[in-house]
């Protein structure tokens, strides 16, 4: 891979132009995907990786500030009309694919018009990527926004190698059949354009395979789809975080001087965290749910817990995200109200985003990590707890709906639909003993450290070459 161009496509570009007091600047986004893309050696390539992206910003702020964007990689965004970027992103990607692909079906909302500018969006991504291409490049598409994508590059330069990696589960079947049935051949004709499609996990796999098979009436075999002459492959690779990053912040000065704060204004206290991006499939509700059930059980710990909830803004244009904000507040104050007493609150709540060090501070400060999503195609937070915590301290609760469940064998796991489990979990890890904490914390930070994030990058893009390879020397008859 050394001497191939990279192009990646993201529904994002990782960086941020921000405008405050009339000055324009550029934030870099910090997230794993950059950290992954980065890790990957290109070093003999004579040309630098690509990114192309949908722009949320205009072109004449491309034209005037494009200087300040860091040079790590090319950056070619791609200009949409604006209802087209709304109903492609607010409508088909996060009003119809999100929903269902995390088994939220009654809040589906389905309009042909996002349909179509779901395809008009891939289309357009498509035309800048087919102009860029060389033959020795390797394209990587993520995500469930351009799941139509590697069948339209393909359709533009044949001999292309494309992978695809989805972040969010792949459902059952039945899901699947409740599109309508130009959505799901469009989506999954989409995706057998690739050589390689990659997954969280071996379930999703299983879950794609059985689409192909009951609506294209494709076959499979041993993780390979014959399909048009081309044999793709399909598998798991679940994503890893940069564990050292993480791992090391314990003893960063401002992360110590941030878990020192914490410690002493949670004097006394056990701390319950967790943190998530505002959004129905992460089980806030269910999560405040169990809190209540357990404060009723387990009164004797009134005034010595205390749960830090944070809630990041996201997506904040749909309704269904807007609605959550305000069942979460109320709920907040209502736990508060009933069960706080004059010199204390059971829940601190934050609304906004934290620093890295104020968040290492949390993970490393708290007893207790709750994560409770009703599905979550990986969840990351998980595994950055685990990482951060050097001391060899602190539970991880984790709900059994995560692609990390899977890795995270230690972690207590539960259902987040069973308030009265959850609570009982969470008495255990408020109990349990230092050695066992350690022993637990051990054992997963072994895993994630050798499935980091760098081999998920290094291991899909070695799949994706070696596929196109075979695909080269023994084309199917
Ligand atoms: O998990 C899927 C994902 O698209 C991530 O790639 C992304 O960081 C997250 O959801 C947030 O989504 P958005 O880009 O819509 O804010």
């Amino acid at each position: 891979m050394k001497n191939n161009r990279l192009i990646i496509t993201s529904y994002r570009l990782p960086f941020a132009f921000e405008t405050s007091s009339g000055s324009t600047t550029v934030k870099n986004s910090a997230g794993g995907l950059v950290t992954a893309m980065k890790s990957l050696d290109f070093s003999e390539s004579a040309e630098k990786p690509v990114w192309v992206g949908c722009a949320d910003f205009s072109r004449r702020t491309w034209e005037k500030y494009k200087h300040l964007v860091n040079d790590d990689f090319e950056y070619i965004p791609v200009f949409l009309e604006r209802k087209i970027q709304q109903d492609f992103y607010n409508g088909f990607s996060n009003s119809v694919l999100w929903p269902l692909f995390h088994y939220f079906t009654t809040y589906v909302d389905y309009q042909e018009r996002d349909f179509i500018a779901y395809q008009k969006a891939n289309e357009a991504v498509s035309e800048t990527v087919a102009q860029l291409l060389k033959p020795q490049d390797i394209v990587w598409v993520h995500d469930y926004h351009f799941m139509g994508l590697p069948r339209l590059i393909r359709e533009k330069q044949p001999e292309a190698t494309i992978g695809f990696f989805l972040h969010i589960p792949f459902p059952s079947y039945e899901l699947i059949r409740t599109l309508p049935q130009k959505c799901k051949e469009y989506l999954l004709t989409g995706l057998l354009g690739s050589d390689l499609i990659g997954f969280h996990t071996t379930d999703y796999n299983i879950h794609f395979l059985q689409s192909v098979q009951l609506n294209l009436g494709v076959q499979h075999k041993i993780w390979k789809i014959n399909y048009q002459n081309r044999l793709i492959q399909s598998d798991a690779f679940p994503v890893g975080i940069n564990y050292s990053l993480y791992h090391d912040a314990y003893d960063q000065p401002d992360v110590v001087q941030e878990r020192e704060a914490l410690r002493n204004a949670y004097k006394g206290n056990k701390i319950i965290f967790s943190v998530d991006r505002l959004d129905y499939t992460k089980g806030v509700m269910q999560r405040l749910d169990a809190l209540e059930a357990f404060f009723r059980q387990y009164p004797e710990w009134t005034e010595r817990l205390t749960f830090i909830l944070v809630v990041v803004p996201s997506r904040d244009e749909i309704l269904k995200y807007g609605e959550r904000k305000v069942m979460i507040e109320q709920a907040v104050g209502r736990i508060n109200g009933k069960y706080g007493t004059l010199i204390w609150r059971p829940i601190v709540y934050r609304y906004g985003s934290v620093s890295f060090p104020q968040l290492v501070a949390l993970y490393t400060a708290c007893d207790v990590a709750l994560i409770t999503p009703i599905r979550d195609g990986m969840n990351l937070v998980a595994k950055e707890f685990v990482a951060t915590r050097k001391d060899h301290r602190g539970v991880l609760i984790l709900s059994e709906m995560t692609g990390a469940a899977n890795e995270l064998s230690t972690a207590l796991h539960i259902n987040p639909m069973d308030e009265n489990e959850v609570a009982e979990k969470m008495r255990q890890a408020l109990e349990m003993e230092p050695e066992e904490q350690a022993r637990r914390i051990a054992i997963m930070q072994r895993r994630i450290k050798e499935y980091d994030v760098k081999k998920w990058a290094t291991s899909f893009v070695e799949s994706l070459l070696n596929m196109h390879t075979i695909q080269q020397i023994e084309p199917t008859p």
